[in-house]
């Protein structure tokens, strides 16, 4: 980052989230990651530093932040660790739904807490038969006197197990397709409200994906997300709008975090009696990927300004620095387990690592096909002379 760029609190926020990064989490991640157990020691740490509602307006407690400032310490928590980088962005992807379409009661109740670190929250629009195509969920939400009756399954929860408040998409009109969809905010001890499967994943492995079975799961009619139904798929793919970047900036963060070490490495690793990293086929590919980093990072950046100056058409950039950025990643990631040759592909170094977290990054949060997809939307809409 070019301190020029940014505001004097963006670039504090920055190092607040560096020093974090690499005192409290870097130290961890290997052991979090082997493990897979979900690294509390770092959410404390995280609440401590007073960057657990870096997004969320001032009036309920947070740093009144935008998309860029969350990226930025996306990318800084995951430059040190990528499972610790979504752990934390999660948070956004969950609460988003209520800050842009919450009423004021439903931010009054739940923001502030989010916003201490007190409560984790989660998102659950994808099911097993519903990822893509997120409009035909069948989890289902029944009117039942003063409040609601959830019935149905999620899947690829992020967070969802260690997650006090999980914001869960659901059917309340069949047969109307994604307007019949809306959304409830469901906290973890509702009773019908479980954790089911971990899933045992190639990365991000300390943050839990889970399945959530809903049973006879029966919420008040005040966790009607915006208090209206209907609204949920539009909601879900606004919020999607506005977190994407997230996911672009953990990637970002990635492919930093693996050029680091393999910056480091190429200079210390001595073949034909020198430096690897003095021969020439070596700088290439150390420039390349230093390259491709920056051009992500340039992006993601420019596409979170465009979001927090309140452009009206955010859609297919919001898509456009997702898809860069995490093929960034993987492709900076899997060079560095390259340059690390035979120890890269060994678990006593952690390039590795970062090739196996930056992988899901092409996938949650819309696949880069769908990502695609969402571009050449909008462009053939423009291109026809509508407006996002
Ligand atoms: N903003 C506002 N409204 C939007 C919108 C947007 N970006 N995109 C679509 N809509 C509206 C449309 O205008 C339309 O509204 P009307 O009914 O009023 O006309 C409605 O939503 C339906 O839109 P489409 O017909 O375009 O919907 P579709 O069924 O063709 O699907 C899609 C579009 C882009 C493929 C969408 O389903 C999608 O984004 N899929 C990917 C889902 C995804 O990202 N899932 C990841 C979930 S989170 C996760 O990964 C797990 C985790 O925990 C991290």
């Amino acid at each position: 980052m070019i301190k020029e760029l940014y505001t004097a609190q963006q670039m504090e926020l920055r190092d607040r989230a560096r020093d974090l990064a690499e005192t409290v989490m870097r130290p961890v991640a290997a052991l979090h990651d082997v493990e897979q157990t979900y690294p509390w020691e770092v959410q404390k740490a995280i609440k401590a530093a007073g960057l657990s509602g870096v997004w969320i307006p001032k009036e309920y407690g947070g740093l009144g932040g935008g998309v860029l400032d969350l990226c930025i310490v996306v990318e800084e928590f995951s430059r040190a660790c990528g499972g610790m980088g979504v752990g934390y962005a999660v948070n956004a992807l969950g609460s988003f739904p209520i800050i842009i379409s919450g009423t004021a009661e439903q931010k009054q109740r739940w923001l502030p807490a989010i916003a201490a670190g007190d409560a984790l929250i989660a998102f659950g629009l994808s099911e097993k038969e519903s990822g893509s195509d997120a409009g035909s969920m069948t989890t289902r939400a029944e009117k039942d006197g003063d409040g609601w009756v959830l019935n149905g399954e999620k899947k690829w929860n992020t967070g969802g197990a260690v997650a006090s408040l999980n914001t869960i998409f659901a059917v309340t009109q069949p047969g109307r397709g994604a307007r019949g969809i809306s959304a409830f905010l469901v906290e973890k001890d509702t009773p019908g409200y479980r954790v089911g499967k971990h899933e045992d994943k190639l990365g991000i492995r300390c943050v839990p994906v889970v399945e959530i079975h809903l049973q006879n799961c029966r919420v008040p009619e005040a966790n009607l997300l915006g208090g209206a139904e209907g609204h949920g798929f539009k909601h879900a793919m606004i919020t999607l709008d506005r977190a994407r970047p997230g996911v672009a900036a953990q990637a970002v963060g990635l492919a930093q975090g693996a050029l680091d070490l393999a910056l480091q490495y190429t200079h210390e690793r001595k073949q034909f009696g020198q430096s690897v990293s003095s021969f020439q086929g070596i700088q290439w590919m150390l420039a390349d990927m230093a390259s491709q980093t920056e051009a992500a990072r340039a992006l993601v950046h420019y596409a979170a300004r465009v979001i927090d100056a309140g452009a009206k058409q955010i859609t297919k950039l919001s898509a456009m620095c997702k898809l860069v950025a995490t093929d960034v990643a993987m492709k900076v990631t899997t060079d560095a387990v390259q340059l690390f040759g035979g120890y890269g592909y060994c678990k006593d170094f952690p390039a590795e690592k970062y090739m196996r977290d930056a992988k899901i990054t092409q996938i949650y949060e819309g696949t880069n096909q769908i990502q695609r997809l969402v571009i050449a939307r909008s462009l053939l809409r423009e291109a026809a002379g509508a407006t996002d």
